[in-house]
C-alpha cells in the first residue's frame, strides 16, 4: 500500500500517489533536492498543503506561494468538502513565515498581478488537457531563468498532462526527466 499520510500533518499528501511502488515521503525527499535554499516555489493546486508545508520547513529561507480554489468547480481527488481541505491546508502551513496561500483558480491568478518570477513551480491542479495545458503554460510564463517545472502525474497513455506536455514539447525546447514516481522535471534548453 502507497503511504500518503505523515506523521504531524494534517490529511495527505498526493505527491506521486497513484504510481506504483513509490510512497509520497521518497517522493518529497527528491523533490527537495531539486529546491535552491533560497527563492521562490509555486504549487498550483495545493490540496491540503502537507507537500509545501513538509518541503517549507526544510527550505526556511525559501517563499511558498500555494494556489488553489477550495471550490467545487474544479475537480477534486475525493468527495471531501473543499473547505476541509482549506483547513488542513491552515493547519499544515498556517504558522510557517514563508508558505502563502492564494485561494482562487489557476485562471484567476493573473488578475492579482505582481506575482513575480518562481524558481521551482509545481503543476499539480486540474489535470485534464485543456486547463493543464493552461497551468503549463502559465507557469512557463512565470518561470525564473533557469527555474524548473516539475510535473505530477504525467502519466503514459493517462490523462491530459501527459497531451498538454507534448504539445508544449512539440513547439518549445525543454528537457524532460523523471524524478521520482509520477512527478517528472521540466527545464528549458
Ligand atoms: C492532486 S490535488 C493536489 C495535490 C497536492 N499538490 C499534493 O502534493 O498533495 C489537485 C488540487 O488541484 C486543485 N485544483 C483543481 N483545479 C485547479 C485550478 N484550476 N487552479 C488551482 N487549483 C486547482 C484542486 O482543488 C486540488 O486540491
Amino acid at each position: 500500500m502507497i503511504e500518503q499520510t505523515i506523521d504531524g500533518y494534517a490529511g495527505r499528501s498526493l505527491l506521486g500517489y497513484g504510481h506504483e511502488g513509490i510512497d509520497s515521503i521518497t517522493v518529497l525527499h527528491k523533490v527537495l533536492e531539486l529546491i535552491p535554499p533560497r527563492g521562490r516555489f509555486l504549487e498550483i493546486g495545493s490540496y491540503d498543503g502537507v507537500t509545501s508545508g513538509w518541503l517549507a520547513r526544510r527550505r526556511p529561507n525559501v517563499t511558498f506561494v500555494c494556489v488553489d480554489p477550495y471550490r467545487n468547480d474544479v475537480p477534486y481527488p475525493d468527495r471531501q468538502d473543499p473547505h476541509d481541505h482549506a483547513v488542513n491546508w491552515m493547519k499544515n502551513c498556517g504558522k510557517l513565515p514563508n508558505a502563502i496561500l492564494v485561494v482562487c483558480r489557476t485562471d484567476e491568478l493573473m488578475q492579482l498581478g505582481g506575482l513575480g518570477w518562481f524558481d521551482v513551480i509545481l503543476v499539480d491542479g486540474d489535470h485534464r488537457h485543456k486547463p493543464s495545458k493552461f497551468d503549463l503554460k502559465l507557469s512557463i510564463d512565470l518561470l525564473a531563468d533557469d527555474g524548473i517545472i516539475l510535473l505530477d502525474d504525467l502519466i503514459k497513455g493517462k490523462g491530459g498532462v501527459e497531451h498538454s506536455v507534448n504539445e508544449v514539447m512539440a513547439t518549445e525546447r525543454w528537457n524532460l526527466t523523471p524524478v521520482a514516481g509520477s512527478v517528472s522535471m521540466m527545464k528549458k534548453i
